[in-house]
């Protein structure tokens, strides 16, 4: 079952790389004006990004699982599980967040900011709800000023790694690149480090937990999928009265339930968006709307001591222009890792 799921991943990543052309242009030109100022120059959006030297010390005498690093497409043994692969088995390490107490329910929404975003922070300002946002690095660095407008508002910021690959395909070196400039967009731009960080396709085994541990990141994972990608791919195969379905029996569920939930969204697109805007009130209803990292109790940023901290907003730097060739050149990137993130994430999930 999992070896398919690489393959279709591998279909659709090849069909991405053929339609990148056409969208690129498209989605460039949506990258909304902004007066926020990098100081740092970041890597390409969408490739795995190089770490600096200084961070690869963090991981120089520290004990890591030496699972293999895997070929996207190559699976496990059937049967064996060696490093606690959640993909493959649904393997989960003590320190794994996935679910909230009894009662309380968390939403969470990956691979944005995107153009759409905003739509939904709107909703969520409206309902006065608190949600987790997992931010891909390049699209903080495309849409820094969404990025603010989400920590602004409460939602807690956390990381879905640089260019959104599998990360059990990485080396240590490379899965500390992905998490140290997602963690470095996003600091730079709320001033605030996040902590937590979820695996893209929930790719991860006790190598990948070894290294980002060791940078002081927790990993997140889901235990409740509401199918977004499949219906926003597909809504005539996946219908949204299937995922409106889903959601009606886990808040019917809520009394009986031995935990509360935490479920996978996406805000990279429309359809997306407005799905999630749709279901909330289901779950409203039934459970207490609460960020992940607050229902687990976990500081979600490394700078103050509780979840309760209120961020206060940076003072706006001056130090760099941003908007240079190079950098226009990375958000044309963004634009298209977000197609890969799609069309990989459609295929790939659950
Ligand atoms: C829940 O989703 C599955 C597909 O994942 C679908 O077959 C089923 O009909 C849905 N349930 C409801 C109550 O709509
Ligand atoms: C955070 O820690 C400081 C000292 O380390 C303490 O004075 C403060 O009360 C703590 N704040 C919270 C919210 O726990
Ligand atoms: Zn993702």
């Amino acid at each position: 079952m999992h070896q398919k799921l690489f393959i279709l991943a591998t279909i659709a990543l090849s069909a991405v790389n053929a339609h990148t052309g056409t969208h690129v242009v498209a989605n460039a030109a949506e990258a909304p004006a902004t007066t926020f100022k990098f100081s740092e120059t970041f890597p390409e959006a969408g490739i795995i990004p190089t770490a600096k030297p200084e961070w690869l010390e963090l991981i120089k005498n520290v004990e890591i699982a030496n699972a293999p690093v895997y070929k996207v497409g190559n699976g496990l043994v059937p049967g064996q599980d060696p490093h606690c692969d959640w993909t493959f088995t649904g393997c989960l390490a003590k320190d794994d967040l996935y679910k909230c107490p009894k009662g309380q329910w968390a939403l969470t929404y990956d691979d944005g900011p995107s153009e759409f975003s905003p739509k939904l922070y709107d909703y969520l300002d409206t309902v006065n709800a608190k949600v987790t946002f997992f931010m891909v690095g390049g699209q903080v660095v495309k849409f820094p000023d969404y990025t603010l407008r989400a920590f602004k508002a409460g939602h807690e910021l956390a990381m879905h790694t640089w260019s959104h690959n599998y990360m059990t395909s990485l080396t240590n070196e490379q899965i500390v690149a992905e998490l140290k400039w997602n963690e470095l967009a996003i600091k730079e731009v709320t001033g605030f480090a996040p902590r937590l960080f979820r695996p893209p396709f929930g790719d991860i085994d006790n190598r990948v937990r070894d290294v980002a541990a060791a940078l002081g990141f927790v990993p997140v994972i889901w235990n409740f999928d509401t199918n977004d990608w499949s219906y926003s791919s597909n809504p005539e195969g996946y219908p949204q009265s299937w995922i409106e379905g889903n959601v009606t029996k886990w808040a019917d569920n809520a009394a009986t339930a031995i935990d509360g939930g935490v479920s996978l969204q996406h805000d990279l697109y429309d359809s997306t968006v407005n799905l999630a805007i749709d279901i909330l009130p289901i779950l409203d209803k039934a459970y207490d709307l609460i960020p992940v990292g607050a229902c687990n109790s976990v500081k979600v940023y490394k700078e103050g001591n509780s979840t309760a901290d209120k961020p206060s907003p940076p003072s706006p730097s001056s130090s760099s222009s941003s908007m240079t060739e190079e950098s226009s050149a990375s958000m044309v990137s963004a634009s298209s890792i977000g197609l890969g993130i799609a069309a990989l994430t459609a295929a790939a999930l659950l």
